[in-house]
């Protein structure tokens, strides 16, 4: 068995599980969060950083990868795990999203989508057979269905057609896998609609895939609108397979997410917000660039344990940032990404002790209160 996943504690009161993902690469505790590793790389760490702030599972783009340095020189390396020498586990998404995300640059038909590079503008091809073919060159751990994520908002005939083709990709994805050291996930999809996310859920379960994705949130609906969608998808998903909301990161979110059953998480929020000198706390975010911590000679945050924490002041990083000092945005980076991580222990440490519940209530009143 390529994955293997494993519930090993279920929460009585409400969706949260603890578990073990089993890949290729190794096994990863669950709930977790991706770092997202884009072009081969967590923008602005190595590898070595990347565990140390406590990351097991990254995230690869198809697209991105595809269109440069091309998979076939990636094959040539050896593979996405040799190439960016990262040992552990890798899901790369399928495209779809970022082709989708194109706008004007891109035509859809059934057979597949015809979009021009954000790079030099030239043509390309990807289909669901192209999707799963690049991401087998890759060869990561977990690749995703090649999908169309609707826009928001949009309406139900625009969202069911949508969904439709998305089950039509995802068989025609299941067809064309081959590599049996890779797990390939389907996509739910239909917009903010309860009776489409159901139809795509039950479709895509038909298909008996190793895991399932929620895709097409978080893409400007109210974050009520998404909670009550990811009650409704998770109740159509066989408990014993891994969930994975796509896209979806910011901490409030984690924690509900969680609540409701997710198992899987990627985002670009932690690494994109510290490249605009902002980090994470306890108590919301501190915009580390303002003038006010221009003589705050404390951490980023006294209770985080993470490297930018225990050597530097929130007036020396601002420095770096205010000055252009590549050193600010990698300190902003690690401290973001270790607050998302302990924030992930410390779910998992709740979901163990019976008190998730608990744990969410308390947080979100320390976290939204700013
Ligand atoms: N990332 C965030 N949302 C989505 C989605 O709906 N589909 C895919 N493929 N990737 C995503
Ligand atoms: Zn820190």
């Amino acid at each position: 068995m390529v994955l293997n996943y494993s519930v090993i504690q279920q929460d009585k009161s409400c969706g949260a599980r603890l578990g073990l993902l089993h890949t290729t690469h190794g096994t990863v505790e669950t709930p977790i969060f991706m770092p997202v590793g884009t072009q081969a790389a967590v923008k602005t760490m190595t590898p070595e950083e990347v565990k140390e702030v406590g990351g097991r599972l990254i995230l690869g783009n198809t697209y991105h990868l595809y269109l440069r340095p091309g998979q076939e020189l990636i094959r040539e390396a050896g593979g996405l795990h040799r190439f960016m020498n990262w040992d552990g586990p890798i899901l790369t998404d399928s495209g779809g999203f970022q082709v989708f995300s194109l706008g004007p640059l891109r035509k859809i038909s059934e057979e597949g989508v015809t979009f021009r590079s954000h790079i030099d503008g030239s043509e390309h091809f990807f289909s669901p057979e192209k999707a799963v073919e690049v991401q087998e060159a890759l060869g990561s751990d977990i690749a995703m269905v090649f999908d169309e994520c609707a826009p928001y908002p949009c309406t139900h005939e625009y969202a069911l057609e949508a969904l439709k083709r998305t089950t039509r990709w995802a068989r025609r994805c299941a067809d064309a896998h081959r590599r049996e050291d890779q797990a390939l996930f389907g996509i739910v999809q239909g917009g903010v609609f309860a009776d489409l996310r159901r139809q795509s859920a039950l479709d895509l379960v038909g298909l008996d895939l190793p895991g399932y994705a929620i895709g097409g949130l978080s893409v400007g609906e109210p974050k009520a609108v998404m909670y009550e969608m990811l009650d409704v998808t998770v109740g159509f998903l066989p408990p014993e397979k891994p969930r994975y909301l796509m896209g979806v990161g910011s901490p409030d979110c984690l924690v509900e997410g969680v609540v409701r059953g997710i198992d899987m998480f990627d985002c670009v929020l932690p690494t994109r917000i510290a490249r605009n000198g902002t980090v994470l706390t306890h108590h919301g975010k501190l915009v580390v660039r303002n003038a006010e911590y221009a003589r705050d000679f404390d951490p980023l945050d006294p209770t985080c344990d993470c490297y930018a924490c225990r050597n530097y002041s929130r007036a020396y990083i601002r420095h770096l940032i205010k000055a252009g000092e590549v050193l600010g945005i990698r300190l902003t980076t690690i401290h973001n990404l270790r607050f998302i991580q302990r924030l992930m222990q410390e779910i998992r440490d709740a979901i163990r002790q019976g008190n998730i519940l608990e744990y969410r209530d308390n947080f979100l009143k320390n976290y939204l209160q700013a």
